[in-house]
């Protein structure tokens, strides 16, 4: 929290304790306008969510239920970015809520981090049908979406969970097992790349290399974060 947010809050508890709900503004009492008890970048990220989510610029404007736009801390430092949403995705318009998104959840929990401290998306926003990989034009006309994302979150390092993910943020076309041996830089912020969760169900041989990564997550974020 901001000193700003927290002297408000300070006057607004002291307010309510002498005068109850009613907030009484005299002329000694200015709050500018820009003061918010929501950290900025929830502002920003609401009001762009709101800008786009009646997307129809690709085709699968028409085929999705839900507009999965993204979920988690809006002031992350950690931003995940899988491919597209799934099934239960696009039921329920939250990213990486099925099975692939609990075992992340897992995985995470062992690096001692919860969803609430990190902030996950995908490169395309709607649900490809039948879960087929998205077209070159789906993530070319969905990908400025990401960028923006990633321009108001501001965090400081980005994980991308595939090889969609990694091909479309770092403009590598490798195999996964090769690219997931370097950090990368996207516009300055630390990029680590690993396997899809969803990869690590359908081959348990691959949860002790993406295990190696996330421990390498976990230090590239202590290190970044200070
Ligand atoms: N796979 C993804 O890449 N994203 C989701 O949100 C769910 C499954």
């Amino acid at each position: 929290m901001s000193p700003v947010d927290d002297s408000v809050r300070r006057y607004l508890k002291q307010t309510q304790e002498l005068f109850g709900d009613t907030l009484y503004l005299d002329g000694t009492v200015s709050i500018p306008e820009q003061i918010s008890m929501t950290p900025e970048p929830a502002i920003k990220l609401s009001a762009f969510h709101e800008q786009i989510r009646h997307c129809e610029k690709c085709a699968l404007g028409k085929t999705r239920t839900n507009f999965v736009f993204g979920d988690g801390n809006d002031n992350a430092d950690l931003v995940f970015v899988g491919e597209a949403p799934g099934k239960q995705e696009d039921l329920l318009g939250i990213p990486f809520v099925g099975r692939a998104g609990k075992l992340l959840d897992r995985i995470l929990e062992a690096i001692n981090l919860k969803r609430s401290d990190i902030y996950i998306c995908n490169v395309l926003k709607c649900r490809p049908p039948n879960n087929r990989d998205p077209l070159a034009g789906e993530i070319e006309l969905c990908e400025p979406y990401l960028q923006t994302q990633l321009e108001l979150i501001k965090p400081k390092v980005i994980i991308t969970l595939g090889r969609v993910a990694a091909k479309t943020l770092l403009r590598l076309d490798l195999p996964l097992g090769q690219m997931r041996k370097n950090t990368y830089l996207y516009h300055g912020i630390d990029t680590v790349v690993t396997y899809h969760p969803a990869a690590l169900l359908r081959n348990p041989n691959l949860k002790k290399p993406a295990w190696e990564d996330f421990q390498r997550i976990r230090d590239t974020y202590l290190i970044a974060a200070g």
